[in-house]
């Protein structure tokens, strides 16, 4: 296992920010997490748990340890006809995670494909795209306790997911290092919903449809309207969707009549900040280093050389305008630090 000192994070974070961290350790197996975390100059510092930096803005350098996930593996638990249990190591990277089971018409991680990142980030934030969300799937999360030094399990419904939600977001954000996640999906008769926006345009009329076609146009979908992270840094979305009150989304839809919203089961009203951000004309206005892509107002693009500082006193201007054009706040997705 190699510690490295004033390690650059430019190539970890998928907004290029020039971040250095103090340490950085590549984690392969529980064993080098034990090693490391048992050394007591490494377990009083501050720790930062890196998968692919996809959503993660770096302001300033990290005065701390950053470990970043390499843990690997996938392997069946159980098999029937109708479903496979299957254990998915947290530092394996999510979109192959999407091709092995669309391969193997395991179905359901298809609509999540093209996500970047790792398995270990994606339960954390409930990672979600066209109608279908990580926690679907999940049955079991497995991590390593960092009071403990043990190893624990949460059951799905401990998990405590919600929308970009999760108890390692929460109560455990500070203690756990995910090791695995347990995800039940179907096999045998393949029939999905196809009814999310471009994707009912790309797949409607194909007499029968299979895991990797509704991949391919998952992926299709998002390469139109989000930029490719090597040309423009970027998080994908930078905000999450608010979500208001019934009597505020019905003021808000007569004064606006062209603004989308979406009735959520918790009987709030779910409004797109992307269209949001898009009507208070953000798209014309951008930053000489910031602005938001054009196909997509919800993500913000480093157009090159900027900070963290400059994307966040951005997105400061994007919360304020949205704020007093439509009076709803919108809080970042991206983790901030
Ligand atoms: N819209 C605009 N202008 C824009 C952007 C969006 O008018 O510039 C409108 C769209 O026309 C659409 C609505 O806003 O009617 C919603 O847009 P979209 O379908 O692109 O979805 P989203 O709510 O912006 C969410 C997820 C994405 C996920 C897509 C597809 C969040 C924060 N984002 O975006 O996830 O890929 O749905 O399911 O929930 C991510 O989390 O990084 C991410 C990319």
């Amino acid at each position: 296992m190699l510690i490295y000192t004033d390690y650059s994070l430019k190539d970890c974070n998928t907004f290029s920010i020039n971040a250095k961290a103090d340490v950085f350790v590549e984690i392969t197996s529980v064993q080098d997490l034990d090693t490391v975390i048992k050394r007591k100059k490494y377990s009083e510092m501050p720790r930062l748990i890196l998968g692919n930096g996809s959503n993660m803005l770096f302001t300033k350098d990290f005065k701390g340890i950053v470990l970043k996930n390499a843990i690997k593996g996938i392997s069946t638990i159980t098999e029937t006809d109708d479903y496979i249990i299957i254990k998915v190591c947290s530092g394996e990277n999510f979109d192959d995670v999407c091709a092995y089971c669309a391969k193997n018409r395991y179905f359901g991680p298809e609509f999540l494909s093209g996500i970047p990142g790792q398995l270990g980030g994606a339960v954390v934030q409930n990672i979600g795209a066209y109608g279908h969300e990580l926690s679907m799937f999940v049955q079991e999360v497995e991590y390593y306790n960092f009071e403990t030094y043990e190893i624990n399990k949460l059951s799905a419904a401990d998990c405590k997911f919600g929308y970009r939600q999760s108890i390692f977001k929460t109560e455990l954000s500070d203690a756990a290092f995910i090791l695995s996640a347990t995800l039940k999906l179907s096999k045998g008769k393949y029939n999905p919903d196809i009814s999310y926006g471009n994707l009912k345009d790309k797949l409607a009329d194909k007499p029968i449809l299979t895991p990797i076609m509704v991949r391919k146009a998952v992926i299709d979908t998002r390469d139109e309207k989000i930029p490719n992270p090597k040309e423009f840094g970027n998080a994908g979305s930078f905000f999450k969707n608010p979500e208001i009150t019934e009597s505020a989304a019905k003021k808000l839809k007569d004064k606006f009549p062209e603004l989308k919203q979406f009735n959520q089961p918790n009987g709030l009203v779910k409004i797109p900040a992307g269209q949001l951000i898009d009507l208070c004309g953000f798209k014309q206005i951008p930053d000489p280093k910031v602005g938001v892509a054009p196909s997509n107002a919800l993500i913000m693009i480093n157009l090159g050389g900027a900070t963290g500082k400059d994307v966040v006193a951005y997105s400061k201007k994007i919360q304020k305008a949205v704020k007093e054009k439509f009076g709803v706040k919108i809080e970042p997705e991206v983790v901030i630090c």
